[in-house]
């Protein structure tokens, strides 16, 4: 399998150890469909003389069953994206398709519960309800849909992020690579068709970055999830399959099979500012 060889920063093994077979998921999809798509995505933001245009005519497809990172400097777009994609937020002219269904078609509550249905999230600074325990947070939003997690599900998904002895813990309790993982357990626990990842590893030390990452690969080879990843760092793009490059609301590069040194030069060569802070990923 093309990931069990060496990426990213400390050249680990991106297969993880004792290789968890899922039995109740569904299995990895080929990539033969789109999960997520743009089509000439204009969001702007504010009126008048302070109106931003965070994406400008974006037109970018997510294939199912893969793993892409999402690029770019700070404020050139990437938390717009996600969000309009996500349907966190409505974009001001263009077309967001989730899984054939058209986003721009819905009302507000129909886009609430395609979200609650059909999407996972992951953040930056992990959003975990701080009274709860680890595993009535990872059960949260399919209990606020009146549903429960699939015993065998939830099973295989806490044996994934190796939470099984925190469960009773509460957030405060936790380390943020192991909150990061509830917020991982949390996502994948409704078996959502996409997740959208801002930053996952930025709060991070680069152990449990790599932890996580490890977990989000896993999540795409073995448990047939789709992942749209933000991320600064090269990196954490070199454990996606795909590496997409905004700069200033628009898409400015793609590329294949992303290497750190490959995003690295890639980054340099768009924008040395945001290459600024990662040489030390070359090599
Ligand atoms: N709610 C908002 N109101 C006004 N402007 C906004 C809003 N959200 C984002 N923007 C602007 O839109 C642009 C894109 O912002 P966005 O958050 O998508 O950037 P980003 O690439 O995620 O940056 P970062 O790496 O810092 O998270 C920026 O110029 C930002 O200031
Ligand atoms: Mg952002």
């Amino acid at each position: 399998m093309r990931h069990a060889v060496t990426r990213g920063r400390a050249a680990i093994v991106c297969e993880p150890k004792g290789a968890i077979v899922s039995t109740s998921a569904p299995p990895p999809s080929a990539n033969d469909r789109v999960a997520a798509s743009a089509v000439h995505a204009t969001k702007w933001y504010g009126h008048g003389d302070t109106a931003v245009a965070a994406l400008k005519d974006v037109s970018v497809s997510f294939d199912s069953g893969r793993f892409a990172a999402v690029m770019g400097a700070s404020g050139s777009g990437k938390s717009t994206l996600m969000h309009c994609l996500a349907g966190l937020d409505r974009l001001t002219d263009g077309r967001i398709i989730i899984g054939g269904t058209d986003l721009s078609t819905l009302d507000d509550r129909a886009l609430t519960l395609l979200r609650r249905d059909r999407i996972g999230f992951v953040f930056q600074a992990f959003n975990l309800v701080p009274t709860l325990t680890a595993k009535e947070n990872i059960e949260l939003p399919v209990a606020l849909a009146g549903s429960k997690v699939d015993p065998a599900w939830f099973d295989e998904v806490v044996t994934m992020v190796d939470l099984r002895d925190r469960l009773a813990h509460r957030p405060s309790e936790l380390s943020g690579g192991q909150q990061q993982r509830v917020a991982i357990a949390r996502a994948l626990a409704s078996k959502p068709e996409l997740i959208f990842a801002d930053e996952p590893t930025g709060n991070l030390d680069s152990a449990s970055g790599t932890t996580v990452l490890e977990f989000l690969r896993h999540a795409v080879d073995h448990m047939g999830q789709t992942i749209v990843m933000v991320t600064h760092d090269p990196a954490a793009a070199s454990w996606a399959d795909r590496a997409v490059f905004l700069s200033d609301g628009g898409i400015v590069g793609d590329i294949a099979d992303p290497t750190a040194a490959s995003v690295l030069e890639r980054m340099q060569a768009l924008d040395p500012r945001m290459a600024a802070g990662h040489e030390r990923t070359r090599g």
